[in-house]
């Protein structure tokens, strides 16, 4: 997995896997950030930069409506399982 160049070299070795899913099993249709929970950790939007950005302040923001588009599945999980604030909906 290649991180970009601002990404802390102490979390490269502390990213959790998403969990595989079977066929069909689980597939998110969309994500949104609970903004209260959000505290600005950036591993969404470095972890799954097609589904999520950030704001002025570093805090990750949602691309677009959502729409989780095909193939970037695996990312949302990877996104949710690693946010350490839980501020990751995937609906
Ligand atoms: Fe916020 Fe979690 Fe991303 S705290 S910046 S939603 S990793």
């Amino acid at each position: 997995m290649r991180f970009s160049p601002g990404f802390p070299s102490e979390l490269a070795g502390q990213i959790y896997p998403a969990l595989p899913r079977g066929e069909g099993e689980d597939v998110p249709v969309k994500v949104r950030i609970d903004d209260k929970c959000c505290q600005g950790h950036g591993r969404c939007y470095e972890l799954a930069p097609g589904l999520f950005g950030d704001d002025d302040e570093g805090y990750g923001m949602v691309l677009g409506d959502g729409t989780v588009p095909p193939g970037e599945e695996q990312g949302a999980h990877l996104a949710a399982a690693n946010c350490p604030e839980h501020a990751i909906v995937l609906t």
